[in-house]
């Protein structure tokens, strides 16, 4: 099934679908500024100006990725659990088609044979104080062929690992996960089960922040999404994902 065809799949659900587009990311925020409802999606077979977190771009060839992004209406107090869901909901995804070797990776990429294999990028809007909602983008690798770049030994796509992977297919599952999530978005349930996916619990990690470098094992999530880090000296660092330069394994 091609990416167009997906209106028949999602049913009801209000849908913006682009052959191309600047960002995904982008239109819904200014769709979510206009009031579309909860739930609904802007997908893109390929992105003129695809982001990615920290302000780096974010690209793939026409036709070779699932890129999405999906307008949520949580309670502001619930913003850090996004993240969680989204990747907990793309790595069940992955699953049911068949990539099943799947970690998660603070902050908040999914990881397939090791290698990262999805993007998220999650963007709250505000009215002043006022919070209006999220524009949850994701960017999943199906078909791009990292050759000899040199994101080949940190990137992989998922028909590296499992053929003919239906777009389509892999769209519904992920919003199927995502709902049965948001449902349980005011428990602390998304916090543990992403806790216990992280691949960077128990790892050591060096982690540049705009003040300092923390180094040590990576210890814990905090309810905010913060990873805490046990130094040497026994003292515990705090690192939160917007504020991360750079995250390295020691291991
Ligand atoms: C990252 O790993 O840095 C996050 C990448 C997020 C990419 C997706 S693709 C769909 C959506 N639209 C964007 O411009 N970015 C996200």
């Amino acid at each position: 099934m091609q990416l167009h065809e997906f209106q028949h799949a999602l049913g009801a659900r209000p849908m913006h679908y682009y052959a191309e587009i600047g960002s995904t990311n982008d239109t819904s925020l200014a769709w979510l500024r206009d009031n579309a409802a909860h739930g609904s999606i802007v997908i893109a077979d390929y992105q003129t100006r695809g982001r990615g977190r920290l302000g780096r771009s974010w690209h793939a060839p026409p036709g070779t990725a699932l890129m999405f992004s999906i307008i949520l209406r949580p309670s502001h107090l619930y913003l850090a659990r996004v993240n969680m869901i989204a990747a907990l909901s793309v790595e069940m995804a992955l699953n049911d088609v068949g990539a099943a070797q799947t970690t998660l990776k603070w902050p908040n990429d999914v990881l397939l044979n090791g290698r990262k294999v999805c993007g998220i990028l999650s963007e709250g809007a505000w009215d002043g104080s006022q919070f209006l909602g999220v524009a949850l983008g994701i960017g999943i690798n199906v078909s791009v062929d990292f050759g000899d770049t040199p994101m080949a030994s940190s990137a992989i796509s998922v028909s590296e690992v499992t053929s003919d992977v239906d777009r389509v297919l892999l769209l519904t599952r992920v919003l199927h996960h995502l709902d049965t999530w948001m449902a349980q978005i005011a428990t602390d349930t998304p916090r543990t089960t992403w806790r216990a996916r992280l691949s960077t619990i128990g790892q050591a990690v060096r982690i540049a922040l705009p003040q300092e470098t923390i180094s040590g094992i990576a210890e814990d999530v905090d309810e905010h999404g913060a990873l805490l880090i046990r130094r040497a000296d026994g003292t515990l660092g705090r690192a939160f994902a917007g504020d991360i330069a750079g995250l390295s394994m020691e291991s």
